[in-house]
């Protein structure tokens, strides 16, 4: 089967999904917001989730003994790092595994530094449990660590770094000199770095290297989350990891009833298993969609709605598109659902750098991405006119 038939859908199929992605909104707005993608899974994947189904094995399995010899071989192949196996935990999802990390090695009131604008969930993550946020805004102007503003926002009760790289919303690919201010900051202030690398694999050139690898002032100190959801679109399926490289966690982690802990289900161990083992050709076949439809935004945009400022990210699916010289105000996509009927991620949720801007999602088709932007198009220049 070939890649254009793999990421083919029409916007009515979307439409009768379950998924909050389509059915949130109603029928009237366009989906271009929360990070999942409109293609279908992997071809492989679905066989082999059918393949329970039909055999009614549905029962307690043992296969997720696998993931972590299955995650570090994917690793080894994509990345060049191997992870410890003995080292790597199973968790329901990145963010399962982001707060167990969190509130197992920090008391209420220390300090997590995040990179703003940034997942708004991070932002939440913190906030919930009642532990502090250490703002270090990226420069905005190429949405760049700033390692002289990271290091004065680090006081005695800062704990932890919270890294996502590649970056949501901003796509970068943070290059070897931040990541050597993140590793610097931390070994001098004694911080744990929690990195989430789910978006690892969808990168638009540059070549993501996982942090374990960059620098061995984090050895010791660093818990990286991986994932099949975004690469593979199975965000639904709760399965993930975290290679936990730091002691007083493992001991922790140790410690606490599995029960606890939680699991994945049978379907979301089968799902990620097959895809870190299995489909590394429709890997590389939705990277080269993805980079056709963010070329596409661009292109359009730059053409059309000229005022909305859009660098192409390095990584994600995802556009950071910039309305402050708009006349859309500070929550461009609210105005965008509203007047547009196009729903977009709202800005101001993920933090400082957010009043202005709002994420668009670009993993759909060349057809329906058209119609995205055609909203954008024209709610910009209605606008404008007013304005
Ligand atoms: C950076 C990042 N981390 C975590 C998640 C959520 O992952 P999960 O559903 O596995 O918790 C997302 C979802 O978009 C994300 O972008």
């Amino acid at each position: 089967m070939s890649g254009t038939t793999w990421f083919s859908i029409s916007v009515e199929r979307a439409r009768r999904r379950a998924g909050v992605k389509w059915s949130h909104y109603g029928d009237d707005v366009l989906a271009a917001w929360v990070a999942d993608m409109d293609y279908d899974p992997p071809p492989a994947v679905t066989a082999a989730l059918r393949g329970h189904l039909e055999r009614g094995d549905l029962g307690y399995g043992l296969m997720a003994a696998d993931l972590p010899d299955a995650y570090a071989a994917f690793q080894q192949r994509h990345h060049g790092w191997t992870p410890d196996p003995e080292r790597v935990r199973v968790f329901t999802s990145a963010l399962h595994g982001l707060e167990a990390a969190i509130w197992n090695t920090t008391e209420p009131g220390d300090g997590v530094v995040v990179f703003t604008p940034v997942y708004y969930p991070f932002l939440d993550a913190i906030r919930d449990s009642g532990r502090r946020l250490v703002d270090a805004p990226l420069d905005p102007d190429g949405w760049r660590i700033d390692a002289d503003r990271l290091d004065a926002a680090i006081d005695p009760t800062t704990r932890i770094i919270l890294f996502c790289n590649p970056h949501n919303p901003t796509g970068r690919v943070f290059d070897a000199d931040e990541v050597n201010a993140v590793a610097d900051v931390a070994e001098r202030h004694d911080l744990l770095v929690i990195t989430d690398e789910i978006w690892g694999e969808l990168t638009h050139g540059p070549l993501h290297r996982p942090l374990a690898t960059c620098d061995e002032r984090f050895a010791g100190r660093l818990v990286t989350l991986g994932s099949a959801s975004k690469s593979f679109n199975l965000a639904g399926l709760r399965c993930a990891v975290a290679h936990v490289d730091h002691s007083p966690l493992e001991r922790t982690l140790d410690s606490m009833s599995g029960h606890l802990q939680g699991a994945p289900s049978t379907l979301g161990v089968v799902g990620t298993l097959t895809a870190w083992t299995a489909c590394d050709d429709w890997l590389a076949a939705v990277r080269t969609e993805l980079t056709a439809r963010r070329d596409q935004l661009a292109r359009r945009l730059a053409a059309e709605a000229p005022t909305v400022g859009f660098v192409a990210p390095e990584a994600t699916y995802l556009g950071w598109l910039d309305f402050r010289t708009t006349g859309l105000g500070d929550d461009p996509a609210r105005a965008l659902l509203k007047q547009g009927g196009v729903a977009l991620s709202q800005g101001p949720k993920f933090g400082t750098g957010g009043p202005g801007f709002a994420r668009v999602n670009f993993a759909t088709t060349e057809e329906i991405l058209d119609h995205v932007i055609d909203r954008i198009v024209e709610t910009v220049a209605a606008a404008d006119t007013v304005t």
